[in-house]
């Protein structure tokens, strides 16, 4: 085992092991979200161990990487090495992660976060930035999930890898039933509630009749359509040869 890789285990077996709480819950959020049950303070919204794990076999130090949302993955992916952007709204919960990273001796250089919401912190990405992976975990209403694809597809390299988080939730799974039938990407691992793609095309048109998932939509428009330009035909004939 190299050095390099003896580092990054050791960060990965700290986070899972501390579990560090690096989200926030504000007071505002306590009175907006008060049916939940939640209340003001720290907390740990993190995606589990084994998510972790996986990130720490496929994520390289040479690696661009984009998540929406932060925490323990955040921590994994600059602790791995990758030159990660990291859009999320909280600049509490990017300064946690921060002094955690700091924290384990982990580099924060090469973690940039932009502190929007992902519907306005992704659509600033410059067209020069190229990504080898993207992980979706920020808002999960309805569209941000598709939102997010959307905008992170568009600097997602071809062979790229896609984490799309809580596929249970159904926002989410308009996605994921998107991309399990489009064509574009094909699911490589699922973990629990994660799913992990791989790109295979970039779609140079995303109007609905060139995309996989709106085939049967499409057939049975061609059919219908078939089926009025031959009686439109017959039609003709006939009359044609009533004349
Ligand atoms: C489930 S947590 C992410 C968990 C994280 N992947 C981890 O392993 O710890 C959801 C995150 O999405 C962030 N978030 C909420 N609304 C957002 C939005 N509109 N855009 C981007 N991030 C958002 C929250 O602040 C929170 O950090």
């Amino acid at each position: 085992m190299t050095q390099t890789s003896t580092a990054e285990e050791r960060f990965i077996s700290r986070l899972i092991q501390e579990k560090p709480l690096l989200h926030v819950v504000t007071q505002g959020d306590e009175e907006e979200y008060g049916f939940l049950g939640i209340k003001a303070g720290p907390v740990s919204w993190a995606v589990n161990s084994e998510i972790l794990r996986h990130l720490q076999k496929i994520v390289k130090p040479n690696h661009r990487t984009l998540e929406t949302g932060c925490g323990h993955t955040t921590v994994a992916f600059a602790a791995l090495g990758a030159r990660h952007i990291c859009v999320n709204p909280k600049a509490e919960e990017a300064q946690s992660i921060r002094d955690y990273l700091k924290s384990i001796g982990a580099s924060t250089d090469r973690l940039q976060f932009i502190l929007e919401s992902s519907d306005v912190g992704l659509v600033s990405l410059g067209s020069e930035v190229k990504l080898d992976m993207g992980f979706i975990d920020g808002c999960h209403g309805f569209p941000f999930p598709a939102l997010d694809w959307h905008y992170i597809d568009q600097h997602l390299e071809v062979g790229g890898i896609l984490g799309v988080d809580d596929t249970n939730i159904p926002a989410v799974k308009v996605l994921t039933d998107f991309l399990d039938s489009n064509g574009t990407y094909r699911l490589e691992d699922t973990i629990g509630k994660t799913s992990f793609y791989r790109k295979l095309a970039h779609e140079k048109n995303r109007e609905w009749v060139f995309q996989g998932f709106n085939k049967a939509a499409l057939d049975k428009a061609l059919g219908k359509r078939s089926v009025r330009i031959i009686v439109k035909k017959l039609i003709r004939k006939v009359q044609g040869g009533r004349a």
